[in-house]
């Protein structure tokens, strides 16, 4: 088998991230709060010796890819387009970078919501950095990860997945500004309640162009606000009644798509407030705000998030929930006693499998750090 030939010389865990709060503002100049997760991507690496040849296995698909550093393509679709997307950017800035042999086991579920793209990206970009001494610093891995999505995958995302991923610090968030890239640890201190995601398996299929088509629905109406009142304001300076002043222009969608962003934003700021002052209660309501903004004005979500949702609703152990990620599928986020997990899974899996005839499976999960070396030979 091929991990069993790879001369390793490097293994690296990249993890999955969850998002608190701050759902689709990152690409609009806005503020997020993710964390990485204790979910991770293993990465084997060894160098093997050829000026260009990448031979790079999937354990998870049994599937092998081999790409010609001299010769990268696009592919129509498929896991391979995030490994090409990194490796092509690498060379535009290095001409380090050699033929390697590398190995990829998932612990995280595709299409879920937790970045598994990400994940993949900004591990095989630290794993490579490390193995041929790139030089590359934690916003070189960031940035290029990022721009191989946007290139290669085709979804034109923010920074927040590949942020999350790198920056990661156990027990933390990270209060994000994704204007000017400044960033605060916070201790994620909600004991005795517990972070749980269900996941619809609900794979977001539609998430790539109606995400894109998001982002250019902000981009408009932020075009519009900016002709009116200054090319230089963005999202974080538009007041309700700013935003009222160019609705006719904007049409009822744009208007709804731009109300969401700028009232998330706020949001954000009162989650962190709520987080230091141990206000739980007000924390999950903000959570639960999210997902009607979500829900109703950004139109990301699908019915299965709004069942599960709407479920733990019912459940005073639940302080909040909400749809998390791109949309379209994949998991909810849930605060929850930790005394109530077990009795509310079964629970919410049987009305699930109920209404939807479809599996539900959960996970527990906890701020952890960001991708790093777990060996070195
Ligand atoms: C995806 C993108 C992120 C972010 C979220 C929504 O995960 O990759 O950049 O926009 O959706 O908040």
């Amino acid at each position: 088998m091929f991990t069993d030939r790879l001369k390793t010389e490097l293994t690296v865990t990249s993890p999955g991230r969850i998002n608190i709060i701050g759902e689709h503002t990152d690409y609009n100049n806005g503020y997020v709060l993710p964390a990485a997760i204790d979910k991770t991507i293993i990465f084997k690496l060894g160098r093997n010796h050829t000026e260009t040849l990448c031979r790079i296995y999937s354990e998870g698909f049994g599937e092998m890819v081999e790409i010609h550093l001299d010769s990268i393509t696009k592919k129509t679709s498929g896991w391979e387009n995030h490994m090409l997307g990194v490796l092509h950017e690498i060379i535009q800035i290095t001409d380090k970078l050699k033929g390697f042999d590398c190995s990829i086991k998932s612990h995280l579920p595709v299409g879920s919501g937790v970045s598994s793209s990400a994940a993949l990206e900004c591990g095989l970009a630290f794993g490579l950095n490390e193995l041929f001494d790139l030089g590359l610093d934690s916003w070189d891995i960031i940035k290029l990860s990022q721009k191989a999505e946007h290139e290669f995958v085709g979804t034109k995302c923010g920074i927040m997945d590949q942020f999350a991923s790198v920056m990661g610090k156990k027990d933390h968030v990270m209060l994000l500004d994704c204007m000017t890239f400044d960033y605060e640890y916070i201790p994620m201190d909600i004991a005795p309640y517990q972070i749980l995601l269900l996941n619809t398996n609900v794979a977001h299929n539609l998430a790539s162009s109606e995400y894109n088509i998001r982002r250019s629905q902000c981009e408009k109406g932020l075009e519009i606000l900016q002709k009116k009142f200054g090319a230089r304001i963005s999202f974080r300076d538009v007041t309700q009644s700013m935003l009222d002043d160019c609705k006719d222009e904007m049409g009822e969608i744009i208007h709804q798509r731009c109300f969401y962003v700028i009232d998330e934003n706020k949001r954000v700021f009162q989650a962190v407030e709520a987080l230091k002052q141990h206000d739980l209660l007000q924390f999950g309501q903000l959570l639960y705000q999210t997902h009607e903004g979500l829900r109703h004005d950004y139109e990301v979500s699908c019915p299965e998030l709004d069942f599960l949702v709407d479920f733990s609703k019912d459940r005073k152990e639940v302080l909040g929930a909400r749809m998390m990620g791109g949309g379209f599928g994949g998991c909810t986020l849930n605060i929850i006693h930790k005394n109530a997990i077990a009795d509310f899974v079964k629970d919410a899996t049987r009305a699930y499998q109920n209404e939807f005839s479809r599996e539900l499976t959960y996970f527990q999960t906890v701020p952890s750090d960001g991708t790093t070396i777990i060996r070195k030979k």
